[in-house]
């Protein structure tokens, strides 16, 4: 089965707010992404707004005609915001304000009570819910309680031994990942992967049996830099076949 591509357009937007202008816009390479054939749009809605902004999520709601995939803290405030612009599918992800990216996966082991009135909610608007955790047991057991519907699982630990040539922790990653992936299955949970994908490390996760899709953002903005955005996310595409 070929696995499904979410493109992230986060970074777009990044761009867009080094100068708080109007342009690079992430809805319109949305719209690209979408035309080059990618299976969903993903943005992540962070409480400090630096990048994705209201505004964004609500043209995205109205043009994107794959997924949209929401990322929010499991706040409040994001709780009305999602309900009112109702993305097909949200991602409940940590959120830390000094870090440069999302670093690690949400403990959702330590907050089920919480966690689940959150997902009782989404889902009674109609709304997909999937939870961004490390592949260990206790997560994906957690995930199952709270009542989601999709794990996501983070391959940050992986993409950086990628970049490190450490083989041992790389299998290591894989083989947590690929155990996790059939422990969701048992579960009835269907399972996402994300975070410090590339186009040189994709390939093995892509291959886990069990993970439907995966979510990428930094590299395929960056390639779009230099090689366009439709060829930036057909080149993913072909790397997922
Ligand atoms: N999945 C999740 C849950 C994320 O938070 C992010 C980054 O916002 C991604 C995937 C995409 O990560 P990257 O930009 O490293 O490809």
């Amino acid at each position: 089965m070929t696995v499904k591509l979410g493109v992230n357009v986060d970074h777009i937007a990044t761009i867009r707010e080094a100068r708080k202008i109007r342009e690079p816009d992430p809805v319109t390479a949305a719209l690209i992404a979408e035309l080059a054939g990618c299976n969903g749009i993903t943005a992540h809605l962070r409480e400090d707004k630096r990048h994705i902004q209201d505004r964004d999520i609500r043209l995205l709601r109205g043009t994107v005609t794959t997924k949209l995939n929401l990322k929010i803290a499991p706040t409040n405030e994001m709780l009305q915001f999602a309900t009112n612009v109702q993305p097909d599918m949200v991602t409940l992800v940590p959120e830390n304000r000094q870090e440069i990216t999302t670093e690690e996966g949400l403990n959702v082991a330590a907050k089920i009570d919480d966690l689940a009135k959150f997902v009782m909610t989404l889902k009674s608007n109609d709304i997909a819910v999937s939870v961004f955790i490390e592949p260990e047991t206790e997560q994906v057991k957690a995930a199952k309680k709270i009542g989601a519907d999709f794990v996501e699982f983070n391959t940050g630990k992986y993409a950086a031994a990628c970049d490190l040539g450490s083989m041992q922790e790389v299998d290591r990653e894989i083989s947590a990942i690929a155990d996790m992936a059939v422990l969701a299955r048992k579960y009835g949970l269907r399972a996402f992967a994300g975070h410090g994908l590339n186009y040189r490390n994709i390939a093995a996760i892509a291959s886990i049996e069990g993970i439907e899709e995966v979510n990428v953002g930094h590299s395929i903005v960056g390639r779009s830099v230099f090689v366009g955005m439709e060829k930036a996310v057909k080149e993913m595409l072909e790397l997922l076949k």
